[in-house]
């Protein structure tokens, strides 16, 4: 089997990259867009760039395609151009793993069934490019392609397979190693997914042969305070560290403040089980 990762020198695409050499019976390919890579043996490819992208993929003709990437203000052309020219040259026979985000949901209150309807936030809203980009790809998807699989999933954290960890606990950890004490707010509720766990479960539908929409991460749901507390202690630092941020300090009506994912459905067809 075939499988193409795009985004393999990213955060979730490195782990992604790594388990799938690992696996007996995967020839994997990997890409990247800026150098340094992660791995020595990585394609450099911009999948906005059509022609590079064709010739690429003609010459890979994977038999299924890991899309984990991301790129923040951009995401929009990403989807335009990359996601809308790939979805042009996967076959029926080809598997389509997209990683999306819970940030689909912009209306109403979590935890959220795969069913329930995606909203997109106002233009001007701070995280729109991002959110909406990513509700644009949902739907190119699941009109374009029948082969797919959609995993939505909340904020990705811990150490990669290459040592790389998550910016957040980064942030919190390089905060308290100077002394400083650090607030986070307790009114947004999100499912956190260890990025090993995720990197798994994606390995898993890579090889099975599971289609449609499902939720990652585990049953708990939790608040950035409770989280980032945990991640303080699990670090060797004192929870105190780590107090109550102001909810009106960055008030943002538009974000849903509880956007948790209901992931009862992903543990009747992946084997993995998420910490949380
Ligand atoms: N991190 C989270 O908390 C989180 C939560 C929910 C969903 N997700 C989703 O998970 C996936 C992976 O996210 P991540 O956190 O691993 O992101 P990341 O570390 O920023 O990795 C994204 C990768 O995309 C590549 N990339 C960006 N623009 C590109 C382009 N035009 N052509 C080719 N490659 C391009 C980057 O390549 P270079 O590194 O070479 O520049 C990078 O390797 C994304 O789909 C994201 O939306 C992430």
């Amino acid at each position: 089997m075939k499988v193409c990762v795009f985004g393999a020198s990213g955060y979730l695409g490195a782990s992604v990259y790594q388990l799938l050499k690992e696996t007996a019976g995967t020839d994997v390919v990997g890409t990247y867009l800026k150098d340094p890579a992660v791995f020595d043996d990585l394609y450099k490819l911009d999948i906005n760039q059509p022609e590079s992208f064709s010739e690429f993929y003609k010459e890979t003709q994977p038999d299924v395609v890991v899309w984990s990437v991301m790129s923040g203000p951009y995401e929009d052309n990403l989807i335009q151009e990359g996601l809308r020219h790939l979805n042009t040259h996967v076959t029926p026979e080809t598997k389509l793993v997209y990683v999306s985000s819970d940030f689909v949901f912009a209306d109403g209150n979590g935890p959220y069934n795969e069913d329930d309807s995606m909203s997109k936030l106002p233009d001007d809203h701070k995280l729109s490019t991002y959110a909406n980009a990513k509700v644009k790809a949902e739907h190119f998807i699941t009109q374009d392609l029948t082969n797919y699989v959609i995993l939505r999933a909340g904020p990705i954290y811990g150490e990669n397979m290459v040592g790389k960890m998550d910016d957040r606990t980064d942030q919190l950890v390089y905060q308290l190693r100077l002394g400083h004490t650090v607030a986070y707010r307790d009114d947004l509720i999100r499912t956190f997914v260890h990025v090993g766990d995720m990197a798994k479960a994606i390995t898993e539908f890579v090889q099975n042969a599971r289609t449609g929409v499902y939720h990652a991460g585990p049953d708990r749901s939790m608040s950035f305070y409770e989280f980032m507390q945990q991640a303080a202690e699990q670090y060797g630092f004192h929870q105190e560290l780590v107090e109550k941020g102001s909810e009106h300090e960055e008030a943002d009506e538009e974000v849903p403040k509880n956007i948790a994912l209901n992931t009862e459905g992903i543990k009747h067809v992946v084997k993995q089980d998420f910490r949380s």
